[in-house]
């Protein structure tokens, strides 16, 4: 497997110890073009995920890509930053590490995406692994946004699968649905990676051993950060001492790292009431009998199947040195 092209990409996260761990994925993985990255209200405030961003960024020798936080309230004005549960204090499973040299830039996350896009000229891939507040404030900002970026892939949702904020809402949609809502109808090539694969990319006690064992500064970090997330799983959602794959994967995915075994171009939508479902994904997969014949209307690629390889791959690429 390689990565398809050095497209620019733009990562907009709430750093998150997956989060990170894809940020040192996407550092590790040569030909991977990282232009900026926007932080967003999330597992942690946009401010705090912006500093996480920075650390992990030193630790993987990366400086100079600017990172910019953005909005710390969805577009209903609701303040839903923490995740400490799930994440550790601060965001990163409450491992210490040096304060950052650099600074955040000082535009707003949504003035970085938009700037990042024009300057790219067309080609931008944004990848995107928290919830959607910041990408809908820019297309607010800039309606010809779809025009300026060539993909955009989601970590989010789930379609066949129960969701892990409610019954049936993924983190990254559910917090925010209105912003999901207004992302998924803007009209770009967008790619969404949701619970159905991300649950079933599975990070073990013996990777993060490895992880620990081989000792560099990025294998190091992800192996401690990766203590806390696999005691939440294993306390609330796995049968097992390890973690799902979920923003890895979808960086995984978007650089081409990852060919989906299944991923239909269905019509997708998020209900935006205020019910028991809000926040769920509202994903047309009737071809499901069908082989999915192709669907008018259609607006999103949705990944269902992968083959469950990727967090080997995953832990290669997070132990190997780079020159
Ligand atoms: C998503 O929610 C966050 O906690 C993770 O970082 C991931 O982006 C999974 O539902
Ligand atoms: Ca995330």
């Amino acid at each position: 497997m390689s990565v398809t092209a050095s497209r620019p990409l733009l990562m907009d996260c709430d750093t998150g110890i997956d989060d990170a761990v894809a940020l040192l994925y996407l550092c590790q993985t040569p030909g991977v073009d990282l232009r900026a990255v926007t932080t967003v209200a999330g597992n942690t405030s946009a401010e705090r995920a912006a500093l996480n961003t920075l650390q992990v960024l030193e630790a993987a020798g990366r400086t100079g890509v600017p990172v910019a936080a953005g909005a710390d309230a969805t577009l209903r004005g609701v303040v839903n930053a923490d995740a400490s549960f799930v994440h550790g204090d601060g965001g990163l499973g409450g491992v210490h590490l040096p304060a950052p040299a650099a600074a955040p830039d000082p535009r707003h996350a949504v003035d970085l995406i938009i700037d990042t896009a024009r300057k790219a000229g067309g080609d931008l891939h944004i990848l995107a692994t928290a919830p959607l507040t910041n990408l809908a404030l820019a297309l607010r900002e800039e309606p010809r946004l779809p025009e300026l970026v060539s993909h955009v892939t989601v970590m989010g949702g789930a379609v066949h699968h129960p969701g892990n904020i409610s019954a049936v809402a993924e983190a990254n949609i559910g917090n925010d649905p209105e912003a999901a809502a207004l992302v998924l109808a803007a009209g770009w090539d967008l790619t969404l990676v949701p619970l159905d694969v991300t649950m079933r990319e599975n990070l073990t006690e013996a990777h993060r051993q490895r992880l620990l064992a081989t000792g560099t500064p990025v294998s190091r970090l992800a192996g401690e950060i990766l203590d806390f997330y696999f005691a939440f799983h294993e306390q609330t959602a796995l049968p097992f001492r390890g973690s799902a794959c979920h923003d890895p994967l979808a960086a995984g995915i978007a650089v081409g790292e990852v060919t989906p075994k299944l991923a239909p171009r269905v019509h997708v939508t998020v209900d935006t009431a205020d019910g028991a479902a809000r926040g769920a994904l509202v994903a047309d997969t009737r071809g499901l009998y069908r082989g999915y014949p192709e669907q008018p209307g259609a607006n999103a690629v949705v990944v269902l199947e992968t083959d469950g390889t990727f967090p080997e791959l995953l832990v290669d690429r997070l132990c190997q040195v780079r020159k």
